[in-house]
């Protein structure tokens, strides 16, 4: 029996095909073992999101190049999709590239590589399927996710992910719900819908479906006690989606709406599509809701061109927003996407000094906010130990993070907590009964 090893890096939608990629290879025969030492073959899922992401795959590869006799190297993902068969050149190891919209050739692909081929290809973006086996293989016991959409027909200036992903494809409503109630069977009780733009889901079977209706409808599923959905696109983000939220308990009370600028002349450079007015009135929706629903956000500083006066705006709207949190990101040049041609660049420490200033606007938003939380009672889904201390780390509905003194037995259960104090991100609480039914 051939061994493999497979690391990942990205995002959650990476996190998924790996968990798909795996089910092929077991179903192909193949056994994962812990380490790269221990295996025949190496598979690296990577992202190209920004370069620091992209120098991780050559690390990790350059570290073999010596020692790595023996063993056959593979890059998946969006570093493979972008870099192509330059990466046989860069990394002459390596025998196989794949791009997430080849995944349905990997078994051909393992047969190439078994009969010794070692410039085996899977480069095509010319797909309208999204990636899908009955073979995957889930990390986690609890919590599922399911791919509603793949690719992205969004340009924004800054971006690989169109070019790494290709366009964008929606599954049929029947297969989604199917996966989820085969999941709900299997016993998972939460559920994640994936997507790099979940908003511009659209059923392509008769029944069509758009995201809002999707989303209500997993939230009916027997069995389902949570829906989550990442990522959101404030374009496409409509207000029937909030009325779900509002209506269906089993929603999920947590939106990530990646703002990226606070400044509408930057957010027109980065080609987004909307106005920071816009946005703000996709903010009024989701805190006009009835329930409190949480919103976070990811945010880009120096992005070329980007003024003082255009990066306080940005600080202004953390302010107004009033974020749950918020992911930072230095702007990172790729190659391919529409801001390369772009001049005026922002020096690099000036942008470094702006990601700071911005991070500690964040943090102290967060703090404020998670302080005036303490003393609520959230219904928490222990999920995993935590790194320290023999507690359970759990997660509420809105998606903070809670550490609770409980058995590792509880691991999946569903318990009302009262939340005792906070690091600021991070709550502690305290189990006030077990298995509460939900809501
Ligand atoms: N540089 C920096 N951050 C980026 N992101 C996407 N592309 C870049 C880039 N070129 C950030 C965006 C996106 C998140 C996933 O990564 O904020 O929402
Ligand atoms: Fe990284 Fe984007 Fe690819 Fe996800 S889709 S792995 S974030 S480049």
């Amino acid at each position: 029996m051939k061994t493999f090893y497979i690391e990942t890096f990205g995002c959650q939608m990476n996190a998924h095909d790996s968990e798909k990629v795996i089910g092929t290879l077991l179903a192909q025969g193949y056994q994962q073992v812990p380490t790269p030492d221990q295996a025949e073959l190496v598979f690296y899922n990577t992202c190209s999101i920004r370069d620091k992401a992209e120098q991780k795959v050559f690390h990790r590869l350059d570290q073999f190049k010596r020692d790595g006799k023996g063993k056959t190297f593979a890059v998946l993902g969006c570093v493979a999709q972008q870099e192509g068969e330059k990466i046989f050149e860069k990394a002459p190891h390596v025998s196989m590239v794949c791009g997430s919209a080849s995944y349905n050739q990997l078994p051909q692909m393992l047969v190439q590589l078994e009969a010794g081929n070692r410039r085996v290809t899977g480069l095509s973006l010319d797909t309208d399927e999204t990636f899908e086996t009955p073979m995957t293989r889930r990390d986690n016991p609890h919590r599922a996710y399911i791919t509603i959409i793949e690719g992205c027909d969004k340009k924004c200036a800054y971006c690989v992910v169109p070019f790494t992903r290709g366009p964008e494809r929606s599954r049929t409503s029947a297969s989604v719900i199917a996966e989820a109630q085969q999941l709900s069977a299997m016993g998972y009780s939460e559920i994640q819908l994936l997507g790099q733009n979940v908003n511009s889901y659209q059923d392509p079977s008769p029944a069509g479906w758009d995201f809002a209706k999707l989303l209500d409808e997993v939230g009916r599923v027997e069995g389902i006690r949570r829906v989550r959905f990442t990522t959101s696109h404030p374009r496409d983000f409509v207000k029937p989606i909030i009325d779900a939220i509002d209506t269906n308990p089993y929603l999920c009370n947590h939106v990530h709406l990646p703002v990226q600028s606070g400044s509408t002349r930057m957010l027109e450079a980065m080609q987004r599509l909307y106005t920071r007015e816009e946005y703000m009135q996709r903010i009024a929706w989701i805190k006009a809701a009835r329930r409190s629903i949480a919103i976070t956000t990811d945010i880009i500083v120096g992005f070329p061109g980007e003024t003082e006066a255009q990066f306080n705006e940005t600080l202004s709207l953390v302010r107004e927003a009033d974020f749950d949190d918020a992911y930072t990101f230095r702007y990172s040049v790729r190659d391919g996407t529409p801001a390369v041609r772009l001049k005026d660049h922002v020096p690099e420490e000036v942008a470094a000094e702006r990601l700071t200033r911005l991070i500690e606007e964040v943090r102290d938003n967060v703090r404020r906010k998670n302080l005036a939380r303490v003393g609520e009672a959230h219904e928490v889904l222990v999920e995993r130990p935590a790194k320290r201390g023999g507690l359970m780390l759990g997660r509420t509905r809105n998606n903070h993070l809670v550490l609770l003194d409980l058995a590792e037995a509880s691991i999946g259960e569903y318990h009302q907590v009262q939340l005792t104090g906070t690091t600021g991100s991070t709550f502690t609480g305290r189990a006030l009964m077990p298995q509460l039914a939900v809501l």
